[in-house]
């Protein structure tokens, strides 16, 4: 493939999860948007072989064929899974040359909003771009493996709403997925609030599976009634009945906090919302930490945002962009 560029940078959205989150793993459906806050990626070629990775106060360089040797122990000695994907990345090309790569993310990593798809997508799609190549579905199948360096069995959905943009139903199914988008109302806001707490995806996930291996009954109960709420929640988006979209948000956190992947931070902050006058209100993502997301009528914006004073937040529309060239 011929390279046509030395520079190019690229940019992918986080997102929420709306329904559905970890039993996605086991194939039930999930709803996932796609927010306003960006991940962008900006990479040059280098005259050497190097690898110069400047991201979240991480600045290494690593040769490339130095990658490849720890890669195959393992990458335990790489400081960061990012590394593998460049070299992937740049293998689908046959290309050995070394890059300079920069990440700025507008939200903090760790938060539950799934930066981790995000980073990936934004990355792999600027390497692409050198090579004057936007394939999605190759771009997805990448970010797939890319997730996979961080917990063995991702269902796919965070990088396909990165890739695709917008509102969508995800569905895993053995290796296939299906994905439908959604209509939705442009004025829709969330408010997003930051617990603090950060979590390792991984980890929160594993003990997920332990769950279900231990106790498989109850985990199809609950599974079960994670797609009922997500089918309901499919209805209720479609009739634009927020009210409705928001009680069953928060059924959907009560069975996640059930399921054992809320923390006493994040059902703190739901209440908090919900006495506040929210429609509704969720973890979102793999829980244990990172964010939680409010539904809202515009007239209960202002007293929201007064009783988050003292928290991170935003505001946030759902974005259309998926992965796009800068
Ligand atoms: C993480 O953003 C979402 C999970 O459902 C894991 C996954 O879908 O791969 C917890």
């Amino acid at each position: 493939m011929k390279l046509l560029k030395v520079y190019s940078r690229a940019s992918a959205p986080t997102k929420i999860i709306l329904f559905g989150e970890h039993f996605v793993v086991y194939e039930k459906p999930a709803i996932l948007a796609a927010i306003e806050k960006r991940i962008y990626s900006s990479i040059n070629i280098r005259n050497d072989n190097n690898i110069n990775l400047n991201i979240n106060n991480i600045h290494e360089e690593i040769d490339i064929d130095n990658i490849s040797l720890l890669k195959d122990q393992g990458f335990t000695n790489l400081t960061h899974p990012l590394f593998i994907v460049i070299y992937d990345t740049l293998m689908r090309f046959n290309a050995r040359f070394g890059l300079n790569v920069k990440i700025d993310s507008e939200v903090p990593f760790g938060s539950g909003l799934g930066t981790s798809a995000a980073v990936s997508a934004s990355l792999i799609t600027t390497i692409f771009n050198l090579f004057g190549m936007f394939d999605k579905e190759e771009i997805f199948s990448l970010t797939l493996n890319a997730e996979k360096l961080i917990h063995n069995n991702p269902s796919g959905a965070d990088p396909a709403i990165s890739i695709s943009g917008g509102l969508i139903i995800f569905r895993k199914y053995n290796d296939n997925k299906m994905i439908i988008p959604l209509e939705y109302d442009k004025e829709l806001e969330f408010m997003i609030v930051y617990s603090g707490e950060e979590r390792i995806t991984g980890k929160i996930v594993d003990n997920v599976r332990s769950m279900k291996d231990k106790n498989p009954q109850l985990f199809e109960i609950f599974a079960n009634k994670s797609e009922e709420i997500t089918q309901d929640a499919i209805q209720a988006l479609k009739n634009k009945d927020y009210s409705l979209v928001g009680k069953l948000m928060t059924k959907n956190h009560e069975l996640l906090n059930r399921l054992g992947v809320s923390s006493q931070t994040l059902n703190r902050l739901v209440e908090h919302a919900l006495n506040n006058g929210a429609l509704g209100a969720k973890l979102t993502g793999a829980g244990g930490g990172g964010s939680i997301i409010v539904l809202f009528n515009a007239d209960d914006r202002n007293r929201l945002l007064e009783a988050f004073k003292g928290n991170k937040i935003f505001v946030t529309k759902i974005s259309n962009n998926g992965i796009r060239i800068e």
